[in-house]
């Protein structure tokens, strides 16, 4: 290897790492490096650059001020939209598809039906010009998406540049991480103490949209592509078999398993075949994709405004397996309310491994006479909450008996309550040390006081020491008191160090945050946001009457009152005081009243999982209610836009598109934030 080389191997080295440090560092409860290790990184980066200014990038950590940029990925205009698809959730509504089809086509005998699989991964579409790929974007909302060529280019499947391709060849499909690079990757995490990645899918969009593609790089992403966008000459295409065939010839990732039928009883055969052996390829689908064969008849049927009729997605069921119900513990709220949990022998089911399930209430229990010991069913799809469906009897030992909910609390062991007509149990000993753990931990959670390095076992040791009592405490914790506790169990002093300054951060964290961090009941993020934007500062809140409070508009009278009666207790007010005496921030910061009110009187609802995005889905709430806006949790003729993530409601989307209010995806978003318009 030469010295260039080797300058190269060191630059995508050095990048990629100080990434990971970077995502450990911003991320929660991820160990980071020490400082000096860190700063050594990023000098050396420097210095290679300075000297091979050819290997010098927009996307280099070095060229990054503070974090990241605000414009990560230009949009991208796309020239035919790319649509979703209508899904058939059984094969009844695949028949129906099927008939509807027959009737619009209006010859049944020339219906020649393509089955693909379903991708479970990230569409892009790639833009070839005379043969050089020179575009690459995500799918964003259909019209336009985000530009990742450059991550896109770090994809071994993908060629940059292809012989004999037509003029203008755009090529859409589904980038995809394999399972078994999914598996080496958290093998990867686990040696290095990070946490694991949840799943191949999400795993493979957060690593397509890096803003420093070294990261994709190291991913190991790969491609199947299943469909044409804009082409401009080239042969002339007539079917999917000639669809297939050209990409094919062009060197492009083709998945080798695609049938065309005329029969559709074949159709349905090819759906329930690959139901049960869903797992046995190296990549996760979540269905199958029947199309029209022909392209003419494609063209006939035509589109509604989101999905085309002439293709329909066959989704499998949710995921079911049977596992063992080790044991049924509880646990404990921060309003005290009691969840019984079932610990499984850990399974993997619906993308990921799942080792609890909740079991909701006492009730629900009983209903699905669960007992510890039993083989159990566990359902799970995509990101939902795994659900245990019901034992299995017929396994059951003869020895085993009902569980019983405890009448006391686990943790303070005062009695539990159960109200008549209320499904849920109550520890209502204010001081039970699990309800201030849990209510501490949320205090320092993400969307509220976003504490990095104050996790769970951290939270329990300074309760059980009595270092802290409240929420109010943390501010006062010292870093030889901090020293005292975590130096003797993990021996890292760095983790001290990091805690400490976590902590001093969270001082300056906005109003809003201070008030959803202290647990209100009823007091959502957007609700907490407005709260803070009224009244400006913590003691006009403390003072407020409800009838001011409710003047707010978006506030009800049961938020107003909650809010009231949580500044009526002593033991809170006496948090507000703690939070002052150690210098937390009770008033908005100066850039948050500066804050432009471009969507003063605008009403934007946000749907779907915002995973990946650069904002959480409590953050784009806040941020439209910071700039003056409304965010509703429906959508009206008065709603300005529809702010759509992935596996979004699909009443919501329906809905807008029939009101005609403009769907956006993250680039659209990220401009109606700053400008108040769309794009
Ligand atoms: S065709 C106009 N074929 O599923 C129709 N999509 O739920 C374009 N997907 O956005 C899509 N595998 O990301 C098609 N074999 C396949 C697919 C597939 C996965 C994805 C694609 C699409 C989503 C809709």
């Amino acid at each position: 290897m030469n010295a260039f080389d080797s300058d190269q191997d060191r630059v995508v080295h050095l990048r990629a790492q100080i990434v990971i440090h970077n995502e450990a560092y911003h991320g929660r409860d991820e160990p980071t490096v020490p400082d000096a290790v860190y700063d050594q990184m990023v000098r050396e980066l420097a210095e290679i650059e300075e000297r091979r200014p050819d290997l010098l990038t927009a996307e280099s950590p070095t060229q990054m001020v503070g974090s990241a940029p605000s414009e990560i990925f230009a949009p991208v205009e796309h020239k035919a939209p790319m649509m979703s698809l209508d899904n058939a959730m059984d094969l009844q509504e695949l028949q129906s598809w099927h008939e509807r089809v027959l009737k619009g086509i209006g010859d049944p005998d020339s219906c020649g039906l393509v089955c693909e699989l379903k991708f479970d991964g990230l569409a892009v579409s790639i833009r070839y010009e005379d043969g050089e790929l020179v575009q690459a974007a995500t799918r964003g909302n259909g019209r336009v998406g985000e530009d990742v060529t450059h991550n896109i280019r770090t994809i071994k499947d993908i060629p940059h540049r292809i012989s004999g391709a037509p003029e203008v060849l755009e090529v859409r499909g589904e980038v995809y991480l394999p399972i078994s690079g999914f598996e080496s990757l958290n093998k990867e995490q686990l040696a290095k103490g990070q946490p694991l990645f949840a799943n191949p899918r999400n795993t493979a969009a957060g690593s397509l949209r890096q803003k420093d593609a070294t990261v994709t790089a190291n991913r190991k992403l790969a491609f199947w592509c299943y469909q044409l966008g804009e082409v401009i000459g080239g042969p002339r295409v007539k079917s999917s078999k000639d669809t297939f065939e050209l990409l094919k010839s062009l060197g492009l990732p083709v998945n080798p398993e695609v049938a065309e039928f005329s029969d559709f009883k074949e159709v349905e055969r090819f759906c329930e075949s690959w139901m049960s052996k869903r797992h046995e390829p190296d990549y996760e689908i979540d269905g199958v994709v029947v199309k029209l064969a022909d392209l003419a008849q494609r063209e006939a049927l035509g589109s509604t405004s989101r999905a085309p009729r002439w293709a329909i997605a066959f989704k499998f069921p949710p995921e079911e397996k049977s596992t063992r119900l080790i044991a049924i513990d509880v646990s404990i709220g921060r309003t005290g309310r009691v969840t019984p949990f079932a610990v499984l022998d850990p399974i993997f089911v619906g993308g990921s491994t799942v080792g609890m399930a909740t079991l909701h209430n006492e009730d629900q229990v009983a209903n699905k006479d669960v007992r510890p010991g039993d083989i159990v069913v566990i359902r799970k799809a995509g990101d939902v909450i795994p659900e245990v469906v019901g034992p299995n009897l017929a396994d059951r030992s003869a020895d085993s008996k009902p569980w019983v909910f405890p009448k006391v609390c686990p943790s303070c062991q005062m009695p539990l309550e159960r109200l008549s007509g209320d499904a849920n149990t109550y520890c209502v000993n204010r001081r039970c040390p699990a309800r201030i753990e849990t209510g501490i931990s949320y205090f320092a959670s993400r969307n509220a006081m976003d504490i990095e390095g104050l996790g769970e076992r951290t939270v329990r040791s300074l309760v059980e020491q009595g270092m802290v009592n409240d929420v109010g405490d943390l501010f006062a914790l010292t870093k030889s008191q901090l020293m005292k506790l975590l130096v003797s169990d993990s021996s890292n002093e760095t983790l001290v160090n990091n805690l400490a300054s976590a902590i001093d951060e969270a001082r300056e964290r906005p109003l809003g945050n201070l008030l959803i961090g202290l647990g209100i009941e009823h007091l959502g993020p957007t609700a907490a946001e407005l709260v803070a934007r009224q009244f400006r500062n913590i003691d006009n809140i403390v003072r407020a009457e409800p009838r001011d409070i409710e003047s707010i508009d978006g506030i009800g009278p049961v938020i107003a009152q909650s809010l009231r009666d949580f500044f009526d207790d002593a033991d809170n007010k006496a948090i507000v005081e703690k939070f002052r005496v150690n210098g937390v921030r009770l008033d908005l910061a100066d850039d948050e009243m500066d804050l432009p009110q471009v969507l003063n009187g605008r009403s934007v609802v946000v749907t779907g999982s915002l995973d990946g995005w650069f904002l959480t889905r409590d953050e784009a709430k806040k941020s439209i209610v910071a700039r003056g806006g409304k965010a509703p949790g429906s959508v009206s003729k008065s709603t300005y836009a529809l702010v759509v993530g992935s596996e979004a409601g699909q009443s919501k989307l329906d809905k807008a598109t029939d009101l005609g209010i403009p769907i956006v995806g993250e680039a659209e978003f990220r401009h109606l934030l700053e400008t108040g318009e769309l794009s």
